[in-house]
């Protein structure tokens, strides 16, 4: 049986369409699955980037949005990171073992650092890798999606267990890095990528007459009416094949190659689709109070710590902490 860990930032508590599509979807398939899921809020990473009590409200907001979008709490093991001090625990034995070299050729620190002034980089943008590969040991995840930026801290961590194992005998699982289908960037009214800076996404808490809105200005090509027209470039299409299943995907491409496709009716039936897609999670999201979030996360952090302490006693043991 796969053991699948993934996790949420909770930097920001808006949620748009995007982040459902790449992060969530995932889960919910694979919590019908066979696999067990592990998710966990990543707060002691998020606060390497923000440094302010909006963490908290944002791992209240953002649960509720996955619960309201699917995500069982019975099916997926949903923990806290800070709940559980074998985070840090493990992270130091590994940072130990880490050399300098092998984290500075780190492309996502190496991305950011070159994009920050120099006074502002924290040493945890530097060592953020080796609590990531705590949060895989510790549970003895065997699959970490991912995405490419990402792989090679997923690799780090299949090699630090490697290294431990190899030193210590075999004490950790190596996880397997699995790379999330690249769903490219979803062009919007401007096309840019879907984000909050630009206004231009579709968030779960819009009202109706604001998806009418932001859909209906959706630039489309000034192709005559009569000509068939390419589906793949087309952003309104880009957005409701994610609505659709692959049988309506099929007939909706087919219109597109037909003649006379009006991109206005289009946009009329992907403002009813996106509608009743939306509007019953915001209705659900406003259901479910922070006492329900903070309760789960209550009630799953023994198990959490369970999984996690037996892991260090075995490590400490290993490596002379305990006599
Ligand atoms: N560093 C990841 C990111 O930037 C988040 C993350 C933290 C993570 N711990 C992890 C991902 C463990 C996979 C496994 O998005």
């Amino acid at each position: 049986m796969s053991r699948i860990l993934t996790w949420l930032q909770v930097t920001s508590d808006q949620f748009h369409i995007w982040n459902y599509f790449w992060a969530v979807k995932p889960i919910i398939t694979s919590q019908e699955s066979k696999d067990e899921v592990f998710l966990f809020v990543a707060n002691m990473h998020s606060y390497n980037q923000v440094q302010d009590w909006s963490i908290r409200q944002n791992t209240l907001n953002t649960l509720k949005l996955y619960l309201a979008t699917w995500v069982d709490p019975d099916k997926v093991f949903i923990y806290n990171q800070a709940d559980v001090p074998g985070h840090t625990q493990l992270m130091w034995v590994l940072t130990s073992l880490t050399h300098m070299w092998f984290m500075e050729r780190m492309h996502a620190y190496k991305d950011k650092s070159w994009k920050m002034k120099a006074n502002e980089i924290s040493v945890g943008l530097f060592t953020y890798p080796i609590l990531m590969a705590a949060d895989i040991l510790l549970y003895d995840a065997t699959h970490v999606p991912t995405w490419k930026d990402q792989k090679q801290h997923v690799e780090y961590a299949r090699d630090i267990a490697w290294k431990f194992n190899h030193m210590y005998g075999e004490t950790f699982v190596l996880p397997e890095p699995v790379i999330s289908e690249d769903l490219g960037i979803i062009p919007w009214i401007d096309w840019r990528k879907m984000s909050k800076s630009y206004n231009n996404y579709i968030w779960f808490l819009d009202t109706d007459d604001e998806l009418v809105k932001k859909i209906k200005k959706i630039p489309t090509s000034a192709i005559w009416i009569e000509e068939p027209k390419n589906p793949d470039e087309c952003n309104v299409y880009k957005i409701y094949t994610l609505l659709l299943t692959n049988e309506e995907d099929a007939k909706l491409r087919e219109r597109y190659t037909a003649w006379w496709l009006w991109f206005w009716q289009i946009k009329e039936e992907l403002i009813e689709k996106m509608i009743s897609f939306i509007s019953p999670i915001r209705k659900s999201v406003t259901e479910i109070t922070d006492e329900q979030i903070i309760s789960i996360l209550a009630n799953n952090s023994p198990k959490a710590n369970e999984i996690a302490n037996s892991k260090i006693k075995d490590v400490y043991e290993k490596v002379g902490f305990f006599l």
